[in-house]
């Protein structure tokens, strides 16, 4: 079928929300989103529109920093895949992003989602980093007696921790990236001073972490630095952390090395691999 790449508008977002509600067996966030990202300006839903002038596939496109573009919810009607509006979309997303100064351009996929994976090679991305997705759910019994566990971390702590991770095989095997949500740019030290002010940066004997509570009841682990030795005990630290905050759910995503995969798996966590790609400008 023959189809026009163009901005979405808002108006669109009524045709939109009945093909993107159920698109993964957990739903979709692309209706709760999606009126806001079109009223962003510094961000682009890009659409496919059929003959009708129909919208018949999505995706959106921000910048995490001065030099990083990010695409994310390539969403295309389930009657019209494979028709190039995923690669058509992916051309428009990318142009925008180096109109505005973007260097290289990621995206993140689960490694389980063969077809957003095939688009993206057939489109030359490298797949530069690999994730685990780690989520737990905090009850009752999760708070771990141990002394002195996570304690907020002073801004003073920041150069040392930032030294620590920046030459850990953390950063190394993460390309020194930091994960917002289900976003990843370069990580910078400015992330932690940040985090401290805010009281989300915390140290404890076994490293450093950034956490935040987005929702009340759920705690989101954005940065870590510790060591294959220490790392059990940090992720106990953490469990016991999101107990204390009362939140229900904790979420971790951690690069994928071997022995982070273990003492995930080993704390109970419950994890899927994510790849991030890159397409350098
Ligand atoms: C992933 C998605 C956006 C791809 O969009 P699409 O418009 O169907 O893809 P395209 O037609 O542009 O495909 C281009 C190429 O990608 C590869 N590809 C796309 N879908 C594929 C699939 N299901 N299996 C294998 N390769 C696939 C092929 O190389 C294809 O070229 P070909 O059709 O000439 O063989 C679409 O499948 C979709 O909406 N999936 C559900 C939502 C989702 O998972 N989004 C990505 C989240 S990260």
């Amino acid at each position: 079928m023959s189809f026009t790449v163009r901005m979405a508008r808002p108006e669109d977002v009524e045709q939109i929300v009945p093909w993107t509600t159920d698109t993964f067996d957990w739903g979709d966030y692309v209706p709760d989103r999606l009126p806001d990202w079109i009223e962003d300006p510094n961000s682009a839903v890009v659409v496919c529109v059929d003959e009708s002038e129909r919208p018949v596939a999505l995706t959106h496109a921000l910048l995490l920093s001065r030099t990083e573009g990010w695409l994310e919810a390539a969403r295309v009607h389930p009657d019209h895949k494979r028709s190039g509006m995923g690669l058509a979309m992916n051309h428009a997303g990318v142009a925008w992003a180096r109109e505005r100064g973007a260097m290289v351009v990621r995206l993140a996929t689960e490694a389980e989602n063969k077809a957003a994976r095939h688009q993206v090679e057939a489109l030359d991305y490298r797949k530069t980093s690999s994730w685990v997705h780690a989520r737990y759910e905090i009850g009752p019994g999760s708070a771990k007696p141990a002394e002195p566990g996570l304690r907020p971390a002073p801004r003073s702590d920041v150069d040392a921790a930032w030294m620590f991770w920046s030459t850990s095989n953390l950063a190394h095997h993460g390309r020194g990236l930091i994960a917002h949500g289900w976003r990843w740019r370069k990580a910078t030290p400015q992330d932690l001073a940040s985090a401290a002010g805010e009281g989300n940066f915390y140290q404890s004997p076994a490293g450093w972490v950034v956490a935040d509570l987005p929702e009340n009841d759920r705690m989101r682990m954005l940065w870590l630095a510790t060591t294959p030795e220490e790392a059990p005990r940090l992720l106990a630290d953490l469990i016991d952390l999101a107990s204390q905050k009362g939140a229900a759910e904790l979420t971790i995503k951690m690069p994928n090395v071997p022995w982070v995969a273990e003492a995930l798996s080993r704390s109970g966590a419950d994890s899927k691999e994510v790849v991030v790609y890159s397409f350098a400008l």
